[in-house]
């Protein structure tokens, strides 16, 4: 059988005819709706960041759809349901194969668009905040790249859960839009020096967690505006992967710097984050505390115009891929 998926033909995108997949063992069948474009994307194209072994080679980490063939051993799930997934690849197509764990009911409140916005940067906030972090309430959370897909989901969840949070962003007019989202101050990275911000925005004593995708020189930084006892969690390389380590103060201020990927985790671990996002995230989306924040939905066919989108920096929240 043959469906049509996003190949990387010369480094461009071209939509054309595939194998269609089957689901296995444990597996759901998605006809996908809607799909999404995370940075790995970009880094995936690249060469950069190939799937885990066993994965989908074809692009998308995250989509919305209906199930349409269910495999052997899945109770949770019938054909017709209307869901969103979390994917390890496989998602830039018209039919996508997913652990049944990792698949959860489509938020009433959201079209299949917001829906396929979801998954992977709620997963990825809620995991790297909540689990590996611990925030507790009350805790303050420095997220960098506050306008990103991750970061725009990492705001609302902080405000939800009752978490102040500082933002670093590149324009100005995302520090604004972070702000109505919930981020409690922020500054422009381009301009101005965060790590003497936070420390005036924390009266000195540091945030308890920082969110950080970006690495490199960011991390002595980091430590110096990071209180006693405050967790770091590495989520991304985009400023580079080498930094020095003051193990002195990391020391004396009981720190900890925790590195963390979503991707390469066994379906085990991913469908845990999943129940804990259907059972403390869906209903805040339900009851319009949280929102899919969506800069654009394109064609799946403009998925090379969409990854350039991407790439001038200026999107605020997630670009999707539309199928139908
Ligand atoms: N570890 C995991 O499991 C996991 C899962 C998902 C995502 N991630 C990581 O989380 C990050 C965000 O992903 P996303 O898909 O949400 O991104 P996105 O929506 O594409 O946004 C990325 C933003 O990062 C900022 N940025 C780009 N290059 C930068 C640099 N060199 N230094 C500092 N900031 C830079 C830009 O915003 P400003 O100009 O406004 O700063 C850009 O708009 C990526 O690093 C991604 O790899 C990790």
């Amino acid at each position: 059988m043959v469906m049509h998926a996003i190949e990387v033909v010369d480094g461009k995108l071209v939509w054309q005819p595939t194998e269609k997949p089957s689901p296995g063992f444990g597996e759901v069948l998605i006809e996908v709706q809607a799909t999404a474009i995370n940075r790995a994307d970009l880094s995936q194209v690249a060469g950069g960041y190939p799937p885990p072994p066993g994965a989908s080679n074809i692009l998308g980490l995250e989509c919305s759809g209906t199930v349409v063939e269910l495999g052997d051993q899945v109770g949770s799930f019938k054909v017709g349901d209307e869901v969103c997934a979390l994917l390890s690849g496989g998602g830039y197509a018209e039919y996508v194969n997913v652990p049944a764990g990792q698949v959860l009911p489509k938020p009433e409140s959201l079209n299949m668009v917001e829906a396929a916005a979801i998954p992977e940067v709620f997963a990825t906030a809620y995991l790297n905040i909540y689990m590996e972090a611990g925030a507790k309430v009350g805790e303050s959370v420095l997220i960098h790249s506050g306008a990103s897909g991750v970061g725009t989901a990492s705001i609302q969840l902080c405000k939800a859960f009752g978490n102040p949070s500082f933002v670093t962003v590149g324009f100005d007019a995302k520090v604004r839009a972070c702000q109505k989202l919930g981020a409690t101050a922020g500054c422009n990275r381009r301009v101005e020096n965060f790590e003497e911000r936070v420390l005036e925005w924390s009266g000195d004593v540091g945030v308890d967690v920082i969110l950080d995708p970006v690495g490199g020189r960011y991390l002595e930084s980091n430590l110096r505006c990071l209180a006693v006892d405050g967790r770091i969690v590495v989520i991304g390389l985009m400023g580079g992967t080498d930094a020095t380590l003051p193990l002195g103060r990391l020391m004396v201020k009981r720190q900890r710097v925790i590195g963390s990927t979503l991707r390469a985790r066994s379906i085990e671990a991913k469908s845990k984050v999943m129940l804990q996002l259907l059972e403390r995230v869906w209903p805040r989306i339900e009851s319009g505390d949280v929102h899919a924040i969506v800069d654009h939905a394109l064609p799946i066919e403009d998925a090379q115009s969409a990854h350039n989108l991407l790439r001038t920096d200026q999107t605020i929240g997630k670009v999707v891929l539309t199928t139908q």
